[in-house]
């Protein structure tokens, strides 16, 4: 199916100088990565899409698939199969034959950035791209926020105040015909210091679950 315009980044996107520098720097360092803006990976009839923060530098950013390739996708693939979002196993290479059902990831930013740390004004140019992707699922009807940062992102692209959706962990919200759902991050950090456990994390799916089940 053609990718719908506006939905995904150029993979040499230029849109925020900083991560062009660092893109760059990268590649310099790793000609062999994939090193670009990381296109959104899934179903295109998703009724679930599931929003990150921003590719790891030694994640998704050299293998060029979302959330593969470092701890939080090591997370986050095997609670999508749990609850029955996938099919294939995944092998944290964009060749493993994974394939997701029903379910897409994105990021609120496409390329990465220097400390997994994207400033606002970068959230904010490629919120584009976001406000698209959500826009071109003809199914969706669930969207899960990982961390505040895509939290936030997400529910400005579809033209709400955040203060009247605040991010907290398993709380969902309603804007237009979505139920947002956020969740804490499932990054090594927010894993280690048990912020999100892993049984944390698979409630938060569960009730996704359910929910679509209602919906079906
Ligand atoms: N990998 C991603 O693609 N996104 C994240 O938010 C974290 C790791």
């Amino acid at each position: 199916m053609p990718e719908s315009p506006g939905a995904e980044a150029p993979r040499d996107c230029a849109l925020c100088d900083r991560l062009v520098e660092y893109r760059a720097l990268i590649r310099a360092a790793h000609p062999g990565w994939y090193n670009g803006a990381v296109p959104s990976f899934g179903d295109p009839a998703a009724r679930l899409l599931i929003v990150g923060l921003a590719p790891g530098v030694s994640g998704a950013n050299r293998t060029g698939r979302p959330f593969t390739g470092d701890w939080a996708g090591d997370l986050l693939y095997p609670t999508l199969a749990k609850f029955g979002f996938s099919k294939g196993i995944f092998d944290a290479r964009p060749d493993d034959g994974l394939e997701l059902t029903g379910a897409m990831i994105t990021n609120a930013v496409r390329c990465v950035p220097p400390r997994n740390k994207p400033v606002g004004a970068e959230v904010t140019r490629c919120r584009v791209f976001l406000a698209a992707r959500i826009a071109a699922l003809p199914r969706l009807i669930h969207i899960v926020t990982l961390g505040k940062i895509a939290h936030d992102s997400t529910v400005r692209a579809l033209g709400e105040r955040v203060a009247a959706h605040p991010f907290g962990h398993n709380a969902s919200s309603r804007i237009g015909g979505y139920t947002i759902t956020a969740s804490y991050h499932c990054s090594r950090y927010n894993t280690n210091t048990r912020r999100l456990t892993p049984a944390m994390f698979e409630a938060v799916f569960a009730g996704v679950r359910e929910g679509l089940g209602a919906a079906r």
